[in-house]
């Protein structure tokens, strides 16, 4: 668009140039210097155009490269620096594990952080503490674990130095990669920031982790949103997961496909896990859950989805509590790395779990239950599901997580919503937090 108000500029003919360039009309030359001065502009511009012509960029140093327009600088390093580093991810319990948690700062990061914190393994943390949402949020729970004794380095999974420092400094027995871009609809918006953190990010990472020694074992989040256009339900594992219908389930699908890479080629132990919903305090302000309580404490309107033909969307719904035990559980059953030293020994473990609930719920049931809990009256706006990313219906079948990982969820949405609004009740009370 830009280039096209570079040409709005130019006269339409030459004519109208050399009257205006050449008000005295002295020489005959002068008008034929304003030809050629035309005509190269218009060859310099079709240059531009045709090299620099790309429909998200305005500017030529946004063109260099997509993904360092999110790189930046945080300063790292130093003595007091690495000593931080080396007590946050000190083990202390007897067959503790330090484990690197990459979105620590985030709703999920946060959580698991914390809780294996409490039972005394070594955690460090990182994240870059983007704006995709507040990021007071995102300061306010880095505070939390700063008090529970994790450290969390602000520094992106694309930072190759640092985090080949970081396993210089510790010498981590697991990571848990849990940052991401996440959010299906922002993707139509910023599509290069679902490729610079789930897919560039991943592949530094894991990178970093096949020629760190010894290998640490890895679990990350993949996501439901992986069986896209699936029909199948309960989605099982074994189910087609080969028609996303958001570039954010293609870039966690991509991410499944890349763990079988480095697991297949350098022995790392991957395990990945696909959340389902996952709501709860300290929750994530861009899902609806967390934005009709704050639409409806306001008075203001909220959009309820519904399919074709007054179809139910439904969510299968998993409480961060049983979320969290699913993590821990991973983390506990990942088998090490035979990749140590550059040379793979044998076969590495690779896995993929279904994490959620097993029981959706209609969006509508969770408007009536915060009606409920917040004691006020939801104006509500029923509007036909677009087709930008969202399925309509998600339900997970978690039969190999019970089997496997002993995973069992034990929180319905009624009892998790409550201790939810607990939490934004008090949270946001206190005035200073009010702007979400
Ligand atoms: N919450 C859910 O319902 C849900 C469902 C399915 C999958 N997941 C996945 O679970 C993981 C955690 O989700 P969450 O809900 O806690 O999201 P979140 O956005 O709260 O947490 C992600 C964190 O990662 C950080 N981050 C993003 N890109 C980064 C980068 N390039 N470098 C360093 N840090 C970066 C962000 O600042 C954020 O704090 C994500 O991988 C997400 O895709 C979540
Ligand atoms: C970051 O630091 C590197 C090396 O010090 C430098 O080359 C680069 O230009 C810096 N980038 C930004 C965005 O400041
Ligand atoms: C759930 O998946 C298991 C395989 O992991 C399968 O045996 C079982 O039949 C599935 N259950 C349903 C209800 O589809």
């Amino acid at each position: 668009m830009k280039q096209i108000s570079h040409l709005d500029n130019i006269p339409s003919t030459p004519g109208k140039f050399k009257m205006d360039k050449s008000p005295y009309n002295r020489l005959r030359w002068h008008s034929s210097l304003a030809k050629l001065t035309f005509w190269s502009f218009i060859f310099l511009a079709l240059i531009f155009i045709f090299f620099f012509r790309s429909p998200s960029s305005s500017t030529p140093q946004a063109l260099s490269d997509p993904s360092r327009r999110y790189l930046q600088n945080y300063s790292w390093g130093g003595a007091a620096w690495e000593k931080r580093v080396r007590s946050s991810a000190r083990i202390r319990s007897r067959n503790g594990m330090s484990v690197l948690v990459t979105g620590a700062a985030g709703f999920v990061g946060t959580h698991v952080s914390a809780a294996l914190k409490r039972r005394g393994d070594g955690v460090l943390g990182l994240d870059n503490f983007n704006d995709y949402y507040d990021p007071s949020l995102k300061r306010a729970r880095q505070a939390l674990l700063e008090r529970a004794g994790v450290f969390i380095v602000e520094a992106d999974i694309n930072d190759e130095a640092l985090l080949k420092k970081l396993f210089e400094v510790v010498a981590f027995t697991h990571v848990m990669h849990l940052a991401a871009q996440a959010g299906v609809r922002y993707a139509m918006e910023n599509p290069s920031s679902y490729v610079h953190s789930n897919i560039a990010g991943l592949v530094n990472l894991l990178e970093v982790c096949k020629s760190a020694n010894p290998q640490p074992a890895i679990v990350w989040a993949s996501s439901s949103s992986v069986y896209g256009l699936n029909t199948k339900v309960p989605f099982s594992e074994k189910d087609r997961t080969d028609q996303p219908a958001s570039l954010y389930a293609a870039t966690k699908k991509a991410g499944e496909e890349i763990a079988h890479t480095y697991n297949h080629i350098y022995g790392l132990s991957l395990t990945g896990l696909r959340f389902f919903t996952v709501y709860g305090p300290w929750g994530r302000p861009d899902m609806a859950y967390f934005f009709f309580t704050r639409d409806i404490l306001k008075g203001k309107s909220i959009s309820i989805f519904e399919a074709a033909n007054h179809g139910t969307v439904a969510r299968d719904f998993t409480y961060i509590d049983d979320i969290v035990r699913g993590c821990l559980a991973a983390l506990d059953t990942a088998e090490k790395s035979t990749g140590s030293g550059g040379k793979k020994k044998g076969p590495a473990q690779l896995r993929v779990y279904n994490l959620g609930n097993t029981s959706p719920v209609p969006v509508s049931d969770l408007v009536s239950i915060l009606e409920r809990l917040l004691k006020v009256k939801a104006k509500r706006n029923i509007l036909r599901l677009p087709r930008n990313g969202d399925v309509q219906y998600t339900h997970a079948n978690i039969s190999s997580a019970q089997r496997e990982l002993g995973y069992k969820p034990t929180t319905d949405l009624q009892a998790g919503l409550k201790k939810f609004v607990r939490w934004y009740l008090r949270f946001y009370a206190d005035g200073k937090k009010s702007g979400v």
